[in-house]
């Protein structure tokens, strides 16, 4: 029933907006002269302000104020005076079902509405299957943009296919708390990297001419206590850490929209926090889309659209305070308290977004989806994302085993997927066991697919000696472990029950055992030292088994790499005690980043840590060769070319990794040691080479001066490391880079 409503409101859709496509072609009454926001050859800036200019009061206060899909049964119960009857039953009408949000449009106008949509690894509606792609965490793994693009494109289509034009998805919170619950839906610790992946994977869905929403804007960098925690940290901590990222991603993914988060930083709430939404955001980034809070996460009328929220979502029933709501609106606009040029900002910068990004040119509307096709493209993302993180003895692939145990992690029904607002209804059906999502790809019947000839049994880890005895009598054993994490609160490294101890029992009894991870994030690996081989998967997404069968058995060569550091021991952390851990929700509670922007590798070279697995660390079955590394300064950014060859007999990807160091990291006054300054992979055939060069850009080259709110590189010698991993060894070349200063706001360069 509600697939059916999806379709005759989209199709509803199509109709309305199809009419006034045409009318813009003709230049009549009701034509562009009459409707110039309907001209296509005008700039979204001109559409949007034309638009503005002919709406009424109670149009523009419909674009402001969002409702959850809840709101589709619960509205009915908000007092008139709150949701007129007439938006009541609008919403009711209109609304995407069994999806995150909704906001009114205007018809009269052809403004469409918009119909929201979670989040980055796929279209999350209830009602409507969708192909989940691997955790965000994954794909940022592949240390290839191109998978998150291509990645964001299939799930963009889908949204587009089901009714959707925006989607809540472009998670960039760097992981600064490992245990952070979150961290799957974002994209590693580091901001060039986290960035990069996160804005590409915005520009695939964009490119449907779909809204997409960068999110969770800023330091929203752990769950417990979420909506009470106060960050404190500098600015130039966070301009070199969370808001790079935020930035990168910007300027990659050029998003139309930006969510604000949960969080208090520096005593302000992210959705109404003047700095980060005003200044950084939108005057010194130039962001011209519009702000939308998390469902939720709005505490006030005035002082939240003063201070940079442009639309309040999420709005469900009785209980919640419609903040935005036309009565609270039309009160504070007729006292003062909101300017009314400030309305018409908010309504301008969500028009900018629908027309710039093509949501009113090119309306959504319900068509097939060749789910098959895009099983594939999850596939190939999963494919160039797992990480093989120990292979002794070249243990792996797997080649001529005659008997293969496998066991645990319910590997005999699918892969593991994260919880929250961003698990989807998955192609074929979740898996529900104990309350945690699988998708229905499991890798043991894929297993099996690969290798017909070998003789496969299955333990499902419960009862440890009956494992270990089916290892004992097989060539190899091959162990899932699986750790769930869950947006709303934060999880732990230790993997969870009998894990550990069944892992160290089957690596005793087999000492040719396999471990497979199916995490959010890191974890511990007491049995570390036991076991010869080890592959993280993350969460691989709607063909995660196919994957990491091929991954194991060679058909496909691994060539993802760590976009996070792996702690040794919770005495590495910056945090050893997680802020609020243990009190209600709702308590205030606070936390400092003393450590700023020294976050994972960083803060492993600040300490003179040695981590578990390393930031960027990722083996392969072939190997290759970099030579020829040479670097030149060029104004304020650095080119490194190199040329790199797979010497080995396999075909593979290499991740090439330059990091960049000051003579004295110190007197810089950067946070630590050496940053990523750039990477690239390389497909390359046994014996191919082939010439990369890539570009420092100079933000990465620089320190965040807040007094004049400036970057500056500090004039010296700047070693250039290219390596594999944050802590393989690697080729140098110094550079000698002169001193320079420019403003951190695009505005002062315009
Ligand atoms: C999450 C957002 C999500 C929203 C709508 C919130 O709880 O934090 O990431 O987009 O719900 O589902």
């Amino acid at each position: 029933m509600s697939k059916s409503v999806v379709l005759v409101s989209s199709i509803a859709i199509l109709l309305a907006t199809a009419a006034q496509a045409q009318t813009a072609r003709t230049p009549h009454p009701g034509g562009p002269t009459d409707r110039p926001w309907l001209d296509r050859h005008l700039t979204p800036e001109a559409r949007a302000q034309a638009a503005v200019a002919a709406m009424t009061l109670d149009e523009k206060l419909r674009l402001v104020f969002g409702y959850s899909d809840q709101a589709v049964t619960e509205v009915a119960k908000v007092p008139d005076a709150t949701v007129s009857p007439e938006l009541k039953s609008y919403i009711v009408a209109h609304a995407v079902k069994g999806s995150a949000g909704f906001v009114p449009g205007v018809p009269r106008l052809g403004i469409p509405d918009q119909t929201q949509t979670d989040a980055s690894i796929g279209v999350r509606n209830s009602l409507i299957p969708s192909t989940a792609l691997p955790s965000s965490l994954a794909t940022a793994a592949s240390w290839d943009p191109e998978v998150p693009r291509a990645g964001g494109a299939m799930i963009g289509a889908e949204a587009r296919a089901t009714g959707h034009n925006t989607m809540l998805s472009g998670g960039v919170n760097l992981a600064r708390e490992p245990r952070n619950g979150r961290n799957f839906e974002y994209t590693g610790e580091d901001p060039l990297l986290a960035g990069t992946m996160a804005g590409a994977l915005i520009d695939g869905i964009q490119s449907n001419k779909i809204v997409s929403t960068m999110k969770h804007f800023a330091v929203n960098d752990q769950e417990t206590l979420r909506t009470t925690l106060d960050v404190t940290m500098s600015a130039e901590g966070m301009r070199q850490s969370d808001l790079l990222a935020f930035e990168f991603a910007l300027e990659r993914g050029k998003p139309g929209s930006v969510m604000c988060s949960y969080n208090l930083i520096n005593g302000r709430w992210g959705c109404e926090n003047d700095y980060l939404l005003n200044t950084v955001l939108k005057h010194d980034w130039g962001f011209k889309g519009f702000v939308m809070s998390d469902w939720g996460a709005v505490h006030s009328t005035a002082a939240a659209a003063n201070d940079g929220l442009d639309q309040f979502t999420g709005f469900c029933c009785v209980s919640d305070t419609p903040w935005f709501g036309p009565q609270r609106m039309k009160a504070a606009l007729q006292s003062g308290a909101i300017p009314r040029r400030r309305l018409d900002d908010m309504v301008e910068r969500i028009l900018w977004a629908l027309f710039a990004k093509g949501v009113v040119d090119n309306p959504v509307h319900a068509t097939p989806i060749d789910y098959a096709a895009n099983a594939l493209v999850s596939q190939r993302a999963a494919e160039q994302s797992l990480v093989l993180l120990k292979n002794d003895s070249d243990l792996l692939p797997l080649r001529g085993v005659k008997s293969i145990a496998v066991i645990g992690g319910n590997a005999d029904k699918g892969v593991m997927a994260g919880g929250g607002s961003s698990d989807v209804t998955p192609v074929g059906g979740a898996i529900m066991i104990k309350g945690h999502t699988f998708l229905p790809s499991p890798p043991l019947a894929a297993l099996a697919h690969e290798l017909p000839r070998a003789r496969i049994a299955f333990d499902a880890g419960a009862d440890i000696a009956s494992a270990a005895a089916l290892a004992a009598k097989s060539d190899v054993a091959v162990v899932f472990v699986t750790q769930h994490d869950n947006e709303g609160y934060d999880g732990h490294l230790e993997l969870e029950g009998n894990q550990d101890a069944l892992v160290a029992a089957v690596a005793r009894a087999n000492p040719k055992t396999i471990v497979i991870i199916e995490s959010g994030g890191a974890v511990f690996m007491p049995w570390l030292a036991d076991v010869p081989a080890v592959v993280e998967a993350f969460y691989p997404g709607i063909r995660g088994g196919p994957a990491i069968a091929r991954v194991l058995t060679g058909k496909v060569d691994p060539s993802g790499h760590l976009p996070i550091s792996f702690p040794a021991s919770p005495d590495q952390l910056a945090h050893p005690r997680l802020a609020g851990l243990g009190l209600p929700d709702g308590t205030p509670a606070h936390v400092t980043y003393n450590e700023g922007a020294a976050i994972g590798y960083k803060w492993y070279d600040v300490k003179g840590y040695r981590p578990l697995f390393a930031f960027g660390h990722g083996l392969s079955y072939t190997r290759f060769a970099t030579s020829g590394l040479a670097a030149r300064a060029d104004g304020k950014a650095i080119h490194a070319n190199f040329s790199v060859r797979n010497t080995g007999q396999h075909a593979g990807s290499a991740v090439e990794q330059v990091y960049v160091a000051p003579a004295d990291w110190k007197a810089a006054g950067w946070e630590a040691p050496k940053r990523l300054g750039a990477f690239a992979k390389t497909a390359l055939k046994p014996g191919e080479a082939k010439s990369i060069e890539v570009t420092v850009d100079p933000r990465l080259l620089a320190t965040y001066e807040a007094a004049n709110n400036n970057w500056h590189v500090t004039a010296g010698v700047y070693r250039i490391m290219l390596g594999d991993s944050s802590d393989a060894p690697m080729q140098t070349v110094d550079v000698t880079v002169p001193d320079s200063v420019w403003s951190a706001s695009v505005a002062a360069e315009r």
